[in-house]
């Protein structure tokens, strides 16, 4: 008898959670008391991260137009959905300054896992974007990378000593292009960062047969990127039925579909989602749940990806 009743009771908490999250995402997190979310350690700390995270580019570079609002809902769907990792970057002081006024609503950014990057030529330029970064974001960056490997003998030394004077928690480098692998690989033997950031996906799988296993070997973090090709995926799926194999590894939508085949990958840590709109980012999310294919399925996956 008592048995049921705390089930029933548990089930309504669940409902009430789950009705409250899609209705109210500004509730504090604490309110909804989610089931563990997924998450993988960072291979040198064993500190654990939730699997999917935001790439906010897009909402960014929207906030000049559009205000700070949608924003700030989506960095409160991320927490209130289990997530942290946010990934960003340093533009210009006024977007900056708009960016991380989102970040520090409602002390949200305390909560998040904020990955930034530098995007600078020279050491005068990387040193200030740093320093402003730190200043407008309101907060030590969890991470910071050199975006696409881009004046790494410059600005790779500058992080290391932000990391010494603990104004980074984790260092590493961006690539977003296959052309970019070979080069990222031998950054990553000869520098063994703490993290590195890749593109990986269904579609582009190059990843699989070089950063991905040298990053499981050399134990280091992998963030995703292009889980969606930034977009061009959806184009590509648009009107097609969804494989009912996929409902044999709890997949419900394309946007699971890419995401899963990511996530199956053991290297992965996590994978950014970019998006503006909080019911996508609550269906990507939610890939993180259930199971994930497994080799010979991800096979099939890559094959119905040739037909399409
Ligand atoms: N060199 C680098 O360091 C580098 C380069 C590229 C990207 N990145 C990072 O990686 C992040 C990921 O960006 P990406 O460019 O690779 O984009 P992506 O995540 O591959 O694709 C983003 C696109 O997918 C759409 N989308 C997202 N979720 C969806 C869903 N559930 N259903 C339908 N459409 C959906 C978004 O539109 P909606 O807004 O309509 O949802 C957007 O147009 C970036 O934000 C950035 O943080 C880093």
């Amino acid at each position: 008898m008592r048995k049921s009743r705390s089930m029933s009771l548990s089930r309504r908490n669940f409902l009430i959670h789950a009705a409250a999250w899609t209705a109210a995402p500004f509730l504090p997190a604490s309110a909804f008391a989610q089931s563990a979310y997924p998450t993988r350690p960072i291979p040198k700390t064993g500190e654990q991260l939730p699997i999917v995270g935001l790439g906010s580019t897009k909402a960014v570079l929207q906030l000049p137009e559009r205000g700070t609002a949608g924003f700030k809902l989506l960095l409160r769907t991320l927490l209130d959905g289990g997530g942290t990792v946010v990934d960003t970057w340093s533009r210009d002081a006024s977007l900056d300054k708009l960016t991380g006024e989102a970040l520090q609503a409602n002390g949200m950014v305390k909560d998040l896992f904020l990955a930034t990057k530098v995007d600078a030529k020279g050491a005068e330029a990387g040193r200030e974007i740093l320093a402003r970064t730190r200043r407008l974001f309101g907060k030590t960056s969890d991470l910071i990378q050199v975006i696409s490997l881009r004046d790494l003998e410059t600005q790779w030394p500058i992080l290391k000593e932000w990391k010494e004077a603990s104004k980074a928690r984790y260092i590493g480098a961006t690539v977003s292009s296959d052309r970019q692998h070979e080069d990222m690989m031998q950054f990553m033997r000869g520098e063994r960062p703490d993290f590195i950031q890749v593109n990986y996906s269904v579609v582009e799988t190059q990843a699989e047969t070089g950063v991905l296993p040298l990053a499981a070997d050399l134990g280091i973090a992998v963030l995703v990127n292009r889980p969606f090709m930034n977009g061009g995926y959806f184009s590509r799926v648009r009107g097609v039925a969804l494989p009912e194999w996929a409902a044999e590894f709890d997949c419900h939508s394309w946007a699971q579909f890419s995401l899963k085949y990511i996530l199956a990958h053991p290297a992965v840590t996590c994978v950014l989602t970019e998006t503006t709109k909080p019911k996508h980012l609550r269906e990507n999310l939610g890939a993180a749940y259930g199971r994930f294919p497994d080799v010979k399925t991800k096979h099939r996956m890559r094959e119905e990806m040739q037909f399409i």
